[in-house]
């Protein structure tokens, strides 16, 4: 095997997004496209990654950081002069250099791996990966002669009504003999409809020179997708959900509707875990075996142990242990922790709060910086006043305790193990613990009150 180099395109401003944030950082399920990429040749043992880039060259690096090395195009004058800049990198050396797009975040590592397969068998200089599709608009045509052999890729701008006709498309993929491609390079010209120069043009050059160049057909046009504004964005996003649910089910996750369901890369979940609809699991977020997720439920930065039931809820930057319930119409967020065996029920936030084995709050409350115990009941209603308008405050409930409906625990405050809340109060002092605490004012019952009013 030849040694092997890679060439990723990544300098473009992606006008077509009509964005703020540059094209290849434009994510696709979760990851930003040009990781895709990256991904992609991961597997392949190549001596070399250079990524060429321009706009947001630093939030690029920044991204991919030490998995490429990077040379700038200051000018985005074509995908020609893009690869131009690695000539210091790679000129004179001897093997195979792949040049992909960051553009194109759904090409796998077979596909790549095929083409240099293909490549290597034939001995060309070059051998482009194409595709066949019904609708070949904007995208490159591979123009082929008589014994089939591709003699040219004309551009969509360039090309003739006739050449347009062509369901062949260039992917933009190439693999290309060093050495060739160097030589070849220094011959591309910028006179075309763009004024750009265009890196397709080194197969006719080749070709004239009597170089062998091949072309490799990529099963799946799906897979060649390339990313150029947003309705391309949402193709690629559909086919890459699909692709990560797909392999979520063949692991033994049940996807009830995978339509409707949204799981992002970098996501991890156990067998026999069932996603119901409308779930949607984003970030760093890894749930365990046999839990139910949803239906309508919103996961990021989660982490949910084994057979834990959360429905219709959201949790952001969170754990969640082994057999508990979450919702309907929870809200856990900024690193609340939930023990085993734990409920949080119906419109219950949990912010910045442990949560101890087996403990419940039920319904209707607010817990925010606080330290809960084990076996602790939280009523109806209760609430943690953290926050005195400058500072947020701490609230600790110890082991076993009960904390009545409806009630407040300003914080700073702690009560002790097993102390008993009566409902309704505010609580502004230490309970201790086995202590009951009221703090309410007492009722009066005004008897014959409204009687007496009546006569008035
Ligand atoms: C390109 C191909 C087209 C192919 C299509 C596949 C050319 C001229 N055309 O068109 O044949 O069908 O990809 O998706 O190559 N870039 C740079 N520097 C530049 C210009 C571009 O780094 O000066 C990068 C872009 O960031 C992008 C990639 O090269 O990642 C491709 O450029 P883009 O403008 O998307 O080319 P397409 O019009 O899609
Ligand atoms: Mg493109």
């Amino acid at each position: 095997m030849s040694e092997r180099y890679a060439v990723v395109l990544a300098a473009g401003k992606g006008t077509r997004m009509k964005s703020k944030l540059y094209k290849v950082l434009h994510p696709i399920c979760g990851k930003p496209m040009v990781t895709h990429v990256i991904d992609a040749l991961q597997p392949i043992n190549m001596n070399e990654i250079i990524t060429v880039v321009g706009h947001g060259a630093e939030e690029v690096q920044t991204v991919l950081e030490d998995r490429s090395q990077f040379v700038l195009q200051e000018e985005q004058l074509g995908t020609a002069h893009a690869v131009m800049q690695v000539r210091e990198q790679l000129e004179g050396k001897s093997g195979v250099t792949l040049v992909i797009c960051g553009d194109t975040p759904l090409l796998t590592n077979d596909t790549i791996t095929k083409l240099f397969e293909k490549h290597e068998a034939t001995g060309a200089k070059a051998t482009v990966l194409t595709a066949r599709t019904t609708a070949p608009d904007g995208y490159g045509r591979v123009i082929r002669n008589e014994q089939n052999i591709v003699e040219r890729i004309v551009e969509h701008k360039d090309a003739t009504e006739e050449e347009r006709l062509v369901q062949e498309i260039n992917t933009g993929t190439y693999c290309f003999d060093n050495q060739a491609l160097f030589e070849t390079l220094t011959h591309v010209d910028n006179e075309n409809s763009q004024q750009e120069y265009y890196l397709p043009d080194c197969i006719h050059l080749m070709q004239a020179r009597g170089w062998t160049v091949a072309a490799y057909e990529a099963e799946h046009f799906h897979e060649t997708i390339g990313v150029n504004d947003r309705v391309a964005l949402a193709a690629a996003e559909k086919v890459m959900r699909k692709r990560i649910l797909e392999h979520h089910m063949r692991q033994g996750v049940t996807i009830v509707d995978p339509d409707n369901t949204y799981v992002e890369a970098s996501v991890t979940i156990g067998r026999d875990t069932v996603l119901l609809p409308g779930t949607t699991l984003q970030g760093q977020t890894t749930i365990g075996e046999d839990c139910t997720v949803g239906p309508h439920t919103e996961l990021k930065d989660a982490t949910v142990g084994n057979g834990s039931t959360i429905k219709q809820s959201v949790v952001y930057d969170s754990e969640v242990g082994d057999h508990v319930e979450i919702g309907p119409y929870a809200h856990l967020r900024g690193k609340a922790f939930i023990g085993d065996a734990c409920r949080i029920g119906n419109f219950v936030e949990v912010k910045k709060t442990t949560f101890g084995q087996g403990s419940k709050a039920a319904h209707l409350s607010y817990l925010g910086d606080a330290v809960i115990g084990k076996d602790v009941n939280v009523g109806c209603g209760s609430i943690t006043v953290n926050y005195d308008g400058n500072k947020k405050h701490q609230t600790h409930i110890d082991d076993g305790a009960f904390i009545g409906c409806n009630t407040n625990l300003v914080a700073p405050v702690k009560v002790g193990e097993k102390a008993l809340v009566a409902a309704g109060s505010t609580i502004t002092e230490n309970v201790p613990a086995h202590a009951l605490s009221i703090a309410r004012s007492r009722q009066v019952n005004k008897e014959g009150y409204t009687e007496t009013k009546k006569q008035d």
